[in-house]
């Protein structure tokens, strides 16, 4: 079957795109605690230096990948050497049937904060509220208890929101959306930080937030959580940028919008990092107590702490409604990102028709989230996060170093990046994917792993990890063998004229 691929209708829209997939939950939710749980300033340099030395040479990579070989992550990777074409499979396999179960439930919780912000419903205690009401969490995993109705209410309009942004399509659906959701975002996010900086206590906060602590280097944990969440932070090793990037025409300027991409990325980061820090240094004074004691568990910064200074700030239902439509709306624009790299992946190797598949992949995407609705959902969602964020995404960044890097010639690549860029890469960037990247995730990996089996992770029983986190690496890697074997049955695509042969059997 012959296809043509879908465009964006302009560059800039593409960089929306981008940007939007990449600002999410993890740039306001898991950016925060993460800073928080380290100190604060103390993350902000090897986050940087992460950013720096593998953010945006892998970025680099997975867009020139898209773009050069056009295609989604495994036809791109098939195209580079067969054998490696289940590794792309991998990718948009644990992403839309892992990743994305829980993250569309973490929306749903936003909405439901959304909504519980303008009559404060959390009541005085937010702790109790979150942890023994809302989500009524059961003591072990294994203990599911019932689906928890309000949950499951806002989980379906994500779901739906979904459906209905990518049935679209990419440009009237995934490019049309984000023009409108970025800047909204953006124009949101400021009017927080504005209000935020204003409540007393806040230059506490902020002094937490910025003051580099440089005791806390030789921390490795600081180091890897660092490397992790620009990964996660940059939809890397997702599947999405690499997909994101095969609907680029051929002249496209891949090293200044990965540049863009990144900044406005981290930008947005450390920008919401300041409402969140002010929010607790305003927190600390008033209850009289020093900013590392202001949150008990650093994963209910966001629906705890933040609906106790809601309740305490003048008019603070309209900033807690603020707060959580900011969280809604950048975990939206990544959570269709994440569907459209599974989409697209399927779209490529079998030539199915996009509205029939996404509706599909909506209720199989729907019901699979069930379970992170039900009361052990936060603990189901906590180990597999774990396990696909440690494992999935920097087992996937590594092969795709080695795979560019080693089994293909990197430098046709480069060639390609800068025939088309303004930004035109030295030979640096060779070296940086060849021995740098795959040696510091490499080293990341096997500290994981080594931490991993000396000490089951959060206090869970080995027989919860292994059936549960292990289980789901496990499982999501056989599927991607089974699609990986499945024949071809789309022939090549053409964009303004550029056709390349997918060279595969049809
Ligand atoms: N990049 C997305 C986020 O940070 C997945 O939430």
């Amino acid at each position: 079957m012959e296809l043509q691929r879908e465009q964006w209708k302009s560059q800039l829209g593409f960089v929306f795109a981008t940007v939007g997939s990449a600002v999410g939950l993890g740039n306001i939710w898991r950016f925060s605690y993460m800073a928080y749980s380290h100190g604060g300033g103390a993350f902000l340099i090897p986050y940087i230096i992460a950013l720096l030395s593998a953010g945006i040479p892998l970025l680099i990579l997975e867009f020139a990948l898209g773009h050069e070989r056009m295609g989604s992550a495994p036809l791109a990777f098939a195209k580079i050497n067969k054998n490696w074409e289940w590794l792309g499979w991998w990718a948009v396999i644990f992403v839309m049937f892992g990743i994305v179960l829980y993250y569309a439930v973490i929306i749903a919780w936003c909405l439901n904060f959304f909504f519980l912000s303008f009559y404060l419903g959390w009541g005085d205690d937010p702790n109790t509220f979150f942890f023994n009401k809302f989500l009524a969490v059961t003591k072990s995993p294994s203990e599911i208890g019932h689906i928890r109705t309000p949950i499951l209410v806002t989980l379906s309009v994500v779901w739906l929101i979904n459906w209905g942004i990518v049935f679209r399509g990419v440009r009237r659906g995934i490019e049309y959306i984000n023009k409108i959701f970025m800047p909204l975002l953006f124009f949101l996010t400021a009017v927080l930080v504005l209000w935020s900086i204003s409540l007393d206590g806040s230059m506490n906060g902020l002094k937490a937030y910025l003051e580099p602590d440089f005791s806390k280097l030789s921390d490795p944990a600081v180091w890897i959580d660092a490397y992790s969440q620009i990964f996660f932070t940059l939809s890397l090793g997702f599947g999405i940028m690499i997909a994101y990037a095969s609907y680029l025409p051929g002249k496209a300027n891949i090293t200044k919008n990965a540049i863009l991409t990144v900044f406005i990325n981290s930008g947005y980061s450390l920008f919401a990092g300041i409402a969140v820090f002010s929010v607790l240094g305003f927190m600390a004074t008033s209850q009289g107590k020093p900013i590392s004691e202001v949150v008990s568990q650093s994963i209910g910064l966001a629906f705890v702490a933040y609906p106790k200074a809601v309740s305490l700030i003048p008019g603070g239902n309209l900033f807690g409604a603020i707060f959580f439509l900011c969280l809604f709306i950048a975990g939206l624009s990544s959570s269709i990102s994440i569907v459209e790299a599974f989409i697209s992946a399927t779209i490529d190797k079998f030539g199915f028709s996009r509205k029939p598949l996404i509706t599909l992949v909506t209720i199989l995407g729907f019901l699979g989230s069930i379970i992170f609705t039900t009361q052990a959902g936060l603990l189901w969602l906590d180990i597999v996060d774990h396990f696909i964020t440690h494992y999935g995404l920097i087992v996937v960044g590594i092969a795709e170093c080695l795979l560019v890097g080693w089994l293909f010639n990197i430098k046709v690549l480069r060639k390609h990046i800068n025939s088309i860029s303004s930004i035109r890469l030295g030979n640096w960037w060779d070296i940086t994917i060849k021995y740098f990247v795959p040696f510091v995730l490499g080293v990341i990996l096997i500290g994981e792993l080594y931490a991993e089996i000396k000490q089951p992770y959060g206090g869970y029983s080995w027989t919860v990890l292994i059936l549960i986190g292990w289980n789901w690496i496990l499982l999501t890697i056989i599927a991607a063998f089974v699609f990986a074997r499945r024949p071809w049955k789309t022939r090549y695509y053409e964009i303004e004229g550029r056709s390349q042969k997918n060279n595969l059997k049809v």
